[in-house]
């Protein structure tokens, strides 16, 4: 089957996806994806993850801790964020700055759990303050630097923006965190497998998938979605846009999914209400029109809108500039990243499936100067 197609790769213990008596189902290590956006924090999931269990209120507390300690960037770092162009794409910067942190790392080849864990937590840590910085510093900005005070997602928009941010915004980012923290084999993880298959280091694994996340077929997707909001401008334009869009065979981005056919993937209920709260609390406008686009999409090809949908109307109403949705999407990835590439060291086979050859006939070589 093309792309893999319900093929199982590999045993894994960290996440279970199924579409379930009509319903999309969504577990971390056991959780269902609605017990955590309800109680837990991104914290919380990113230490179930790694772990494999939810942490004692010591484990998490001093799980916090290590994150909030290496949330800096060493100086070699943040001068490679000032001269790569300020037109990179943000995750261009991120899966550059990934492997400069492994070029710095003298223990990178190191593959023990506990070492894994330490790179896990450090990437984790890191990958909020490269985007921040990166953004602030491409904008003429000074750093804001990071501070261990505040959780991990409220720090993220506290360095981005300059300024603490709401409780509900906080919420929301830490709730859309959760939300992005892990789904099986999707394209982006499967890449890190592949590369962590072959004993290549964590941080080589980590690249291979924040370069796999950017396509527009996968987390690049939300950025496309906020572009096609903005195009649409107004709600009662969304379906004269959908209906040409999809007469001409185009895709609509931020729709269907491989896994959940036909019913509508469980993050996206929690992402709604989440994009209906912030639009209700600070601007209702990118909400309003992707209800009217999600109407359309499924009045036209009876798709439903996946992960990367509501994500776009959230971030726009957090402030956060179009094209660092795909990096938030890695920000909350990355703990998932590390979870199975951590799984796959620790019970390896090389990846490497066959290819069914539909090339030319065996055939003789034929000399140069026989050639027409
Ligand atoms: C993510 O795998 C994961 O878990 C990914 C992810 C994660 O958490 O890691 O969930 C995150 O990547 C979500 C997906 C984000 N991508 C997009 O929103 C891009 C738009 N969506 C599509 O390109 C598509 O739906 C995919 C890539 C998501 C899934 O594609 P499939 O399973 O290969 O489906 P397909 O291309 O075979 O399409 C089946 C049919 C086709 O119609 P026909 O040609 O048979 O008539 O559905 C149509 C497609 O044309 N179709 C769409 C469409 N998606 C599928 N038509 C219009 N717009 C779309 N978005």
């Amino acid at each position: 089957m093309s792309g893999l197609e319900d093929v199982v790769a590999c045993d894994s213990s960290i996440c279970r996806i199924a579409v379930e008596d009509g319903r999309g189902i969504l577990e971390y290590r056991g959780y269902d994806i609605h017990d955590l956006a309800k109680n837990s924090s991104y914290e919380e999931v990113a230490y179930l993850l790694l772990f494999g269990d939810l942490p004692s209120k010591r484990e998490l507390e001093k799980f916090k801790e290590e994150l909030a300690m290496q949330r800096s960037l060493p100086a070699q770092i943040i001068g490679l964020l000032t001269h790569l162009p300020p037109f990179t794409h943000p995750m261009v910067v991120l899966r550059t700055a990934t492997s400069y942190l492994g070029s710095m790392d003298k223990y990178i080849h190191y593959k023990s759990h506990e070492m894994s864990i330490e790179k896990s937590i450090s990437l984790i840590a890191k990958f909020p303050t490269v985007v921040a910085y990166f953004h602030r510093i491409r904008s003429g900005q000074n750093l804001v630097h990071p501070r261990e005070d505040l959780d991990h997602a409220a720090n993220f928009l506290y360095m981005l923006h300059g300024e603490e941010p709401t409780e509900t915004m906080a919420k929301c980012l830490d709730l859309d965190m959760i939300l992005h923290a892990e789904h099986e084999l999707n394209a982006s993880t499967f890449a890190a497998r592949i590369a962590a298959s072959t004993l290549a280091d964590i941080y080589a694994s980590i690249v291979a998938a924040t370069g796999t996340l950017l396509g527009p077929l996968h987390g690049g997707a939300s950025q496309k979605v906020m572009e096609m909001l903005r195009e649409i401008a107004v709600p009662w334009r969304a379906e004269s846009y959908v209906r040409e869009k999809l007469e001409k065979g185009e895709r609509i981005m931020g729709f269907g999914h491989r896994v959940y056919r036909r019913v509508m993937d469980p993050r996206t209920l929690e992402l709604k209400s989440l994009a209906k709260r912030l639009a209700e609390e600070r601007n209702p406008k990118w909400y309003e029109i992707s209800e009217a686009v999600e109407e359309a999409v499924y009045k036209y090809k009876g798709l439903l809108p996946n992960v990367d949908f509501y994500s776009a109307s959230v971030y726009a109403t957090l402030g956060i500039p179009d094209d660092l949705y795909v990096n938030i999407f890695a920000i909350g990835r990355i703990s998932g990243w590390c979870a199975h590439v951590i799984e796959q060291y620790e019970n390896n086979r090389l990846i490497r499936p066959r290819a069914n050859y539909i090339g030319p006939e065996r055939r003789g070589y034929i000399p140069f100067d026989e050639r027409p």
